[in-house]
């Protein structure tokens, strides 16, 4: 049976975790497929907000296995915490699995993370410093440990001496701070987080093709997303690892021939948090318009969010580097009340018209957006229930994307509720 991927299109939080949890409704199993604690995907269900990191967005269902696949990084005292948070508020975690295979975010990690950005100063990337970068870092190196060595105290204890006579080398020598002590480090892993992971455990792709195999949907989770991609986002403004759909079946184990329907979700507008080029970004009345509305505050980190205008180059890219097969905006009530709103539909670059996003960094950080204007609406959206009833400045809107972008456009959210959204599909339906 065929599974779903939902992946981002901007650079982040453009909504994924609501409709990862709108979509999961029909799926046996939700499976986060890369990056850590790095994500925080908000679900509003009931008026209840659950802001999740590692835990993926299905395991409000019931019915739902959520996997976390082995091309994630799992720092297990978050995991655990996470677990706790959860458990407390009512929401049954006993169905979690976790790959053997996942890498583990140890706390030399974090420290380094925090080190690296010191160092860099002004060309800091702005990480969420969780150790994200360490940890993939390890893991390219073949040095890290995973998972499934928290079932194994002596290769624990082993990788852990192996990767620890470097590591507290760069920590003396390069950053001058005192080495990690390995024992620590040993007790509070195998001793406090073993026991509470170890049951999770599972082999996620051996689980994931027996429940392919039983005619059973699957949904792959993206956090981060296309441009924050390492191949494919703004390098070196990016995340460790690969957001992009491809990265769904590395970081699942689920070969490319299963996924039939991939979803690209878009703000209706742009937000970045942390370093990098933003070309529709604006510094203006109209920004703190979108993040006072639109709160636009990272949901773990507290960052206030960088906005911008629509930038359809962009999402064109991320059709073509994801095989998107459709879009779903979010946000599209955050717009309420402006006279206007811009769409970036091409970028001009040493003064030659450009459609396609340039390769070239340097391009990107000189492109001066090229803009089509659209009238504005003064509807409060958040009530919509059906496409028909969008005032027809918003409908305009969504076609003038779909016509930019072109794949379609089926759902549009219009709050965060999860039943605060738009099915397209229901236009024609009387
Ligand atoms: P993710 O990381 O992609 O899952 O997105 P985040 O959860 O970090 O950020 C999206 C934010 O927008 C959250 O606060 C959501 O509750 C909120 N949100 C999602 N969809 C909508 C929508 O259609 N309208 C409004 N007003 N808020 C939304
Ligand atoms: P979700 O899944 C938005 C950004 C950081 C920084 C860069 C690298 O909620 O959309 P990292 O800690 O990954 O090494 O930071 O990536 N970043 C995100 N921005 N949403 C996220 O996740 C992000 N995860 C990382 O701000 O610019
Ligand atoms: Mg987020």
């Amino acid at each position: 049976m065929p599974a779903t991927i939902v992946v981002g299109t901007q650079w982040g939080d453009e909504g994924k975790g609501r409709f990862t949890d709108l979509l999961a409704k029909e799926m046996s199993m939700v499976v986060r497929y890369q990056g850590g604690h790095n994500a925080g995907h908000t679900l509003v269900v009931d008026g209840e907000t659950f802001a999740l990191q590692l835990v993926p967005s299905g395991v409000l269902y019931h019915y739902i296995t959520p996997v976390i696949g082995n091309g994630v990084v799992v720092d297990p005292r978050v995991l655990i915490a996470e677990i706790d948070m959860l458990t407390g508020r009512g929401v049954d975690c006993s169905r979690l699995k976790v790959s053997g295979n996942a890498h583990l975010i140890m706390p030399y990690h974090t420290e380094l993370d925090a080190l690296h950005e010191r160092h860099l100063g002004d060309a800091k990337l702005g990480t969420t410093k969780r150790g994200i970068g360490p940890a993939y870092a390890d893991k390219a190196m073949r040095v890290g440990l995973r998972v499934q060595d928290l079932a194994d105290p002596k290769i624990f204890r082993q990788k852990l001496e192996v990767v620890l006579s470097h590591t507290n080398q760069v920590l003396t020598r390069v950053f001058d701070r005192p080495p990690v002590d390995g024992e620590a480090i040993a007790a509070q892993y195998l001793d406090e987080c073993a026991p509470r992971i170890l049951p999770l455990i599972t082999d996620s792709v051996g689980l994931l093709h027996d429940a392919l195999e039983a005619g059973q949907e699957v949904l792959l989770e993206g956090a981060q997303a296309t441009f924050l991609d390492l191949d494919h986002g703004t390098y070196p403004f990016v995340t460790s690892s690969n957001p992009v759909a491809g990265g769904a079946c590395t970081g699942s184990g689920i070969g490319p021939r299963h996924i039939d329907r991939i979803v690209g979700v878009a703000k209706a507008y742009v937000t970045r948090v942390g370093s990098g080029p933003f070309p529709t970004e604006l510094l203006d009345d109209v920004g703190d318009h979108l993040v006072d509305v639109g709160q636009e505050y990272g949901v773990n980190t507290r960052r206030r969010r960088r906005p911008g205008w629509l930038d359809a180059v962009m999402v064109r890219h991320a059709v073509r580097v994801n095989s998107l097969t459709e879009i779903a905006i979010t946000k599209l009530d955050v717009l309420d009340g402006l006279d206007s709103l811009k769409v970036c539909v091409a970028y001009e670059i040493d003064g030659e018209l450009c459609t396609n996003l340039p390769y070239h960094q340097s391009q990107l950080h000189a492109a001066v957006p090229v803009y089509e204007e659209l009238p504005g609406w003064n509807t409060d959206l958040s009530a919509v229930t059906n496409p028909r009833q969008l005032p027809a400045a918003a409908a305009e809107y969504i076609e003038f994307l779909e016509s930019q972008i072109g794949v379609p456009i089926r759902l549009v959210g219009v709050g965060p509720g999860r039943e605060q959204y738009l099915d397209r599909n229901d236009r024609l339906v009387a």
